[in-house]
């Protein structure tokens, strides 16, 4: 089943509750919580505080994707503000299983995230031990990039990994997404689609989420 993870990144901060509550209306799945060190990515955003926020407004996951290096010193803090999931970036740790434990001891489920030049051998050892891998297709750091089209057949190569060996791990697609091209990401195998210009940036979240769903609704043969 697909699921809409409308990225709070774009959200107007003023409002934060109101945004995610629209986004709910419009039949969002998840809530996609993008965390920039300034470090592992050149900008910097939001931390714990702000997952606490989003906690009391929403009964939805929390999918909190992590663009931070040494990941491992912050798990326990976002696990105890209500994060449901946590990915991490293949890129950006040294021991991906003992971080990947880390967080599943911590009761939340585990991603691995790929960057667009990243190739899928870098994960392919890891996937037995996640929940989901999150496939980027804009490099992180901000929202509003143009979608890197390349990471249509990434996605369609990770499926066939994941499906050659009966793994139950979602695919997960972050960057660049809008009514135009969803269609086409889900096609090629995605089933958690994020998106942060496309719902936020117009001021009508609800509206947006939507009709992300309904371009989102296409005949699944994988
Ligand atoms: C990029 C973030 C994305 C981004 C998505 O570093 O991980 O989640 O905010 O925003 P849009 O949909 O605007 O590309
Ligand atoms: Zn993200």
């Amino acid at each position: 089943m697909v699921q809409i993870a409308p990225s709070i990144l774009s959200a107007d901060f003023t409002r934060l509750g109101d945004e995610i509550r629209a986004a709910e209306r419009g039949g969002a799945g998840l809530i996609h919580v993008d965390v920039m060190d300034g470090h592992f990515v050149p900008n910097i955003t939001i931390g714990p505080m702000v997952v606490k926020a989003a906690r009391r407004a929403t009964a939805l996951p929390l999918d909190c994707h992590l663009m931070i290096t040494d990941p491992d010193r912050y798990i326990e803090d976002f696990s105890r503000a209500g994060a449901s999931m946590i990915s991490v970036h293949v890129e950006a740790v040294a021991h991906l299983h003992r971080t990947v434990t880390l967080i599943k001891e911590h009761g939340c489920k585990a991603g691995v995230a790929i960057n667009p030049a990243t190739p899928l051998a870098d994960v392919e050892e890891i996937l037995p031990f996640v929940d989901y891998c999150l496939v980027m297709s804009v490099n992180p750091g901000f929202g509003g990039q143009s979608f890197i089209s390349t990471a249509l057949d990434k996605i369609s190569r990770l499926r066939d990994m994941i499906d050659i060996r009966a793994l139950n791990v979602q695919i997960e697609v972050d960057g660049g997404i809008d009514s135009d091209n969803i269609a086409a990401v889900v096609r090629s195998g995605a089933r958690w689609i994020v998106a942060g210009t496309a719902v936020f940036g117009q001021g009508h979240a609800e509206e947006a989420t939507r009709a992300l769903r309904e371009a989102a609704m296409v005949p699944l043969t994988v």
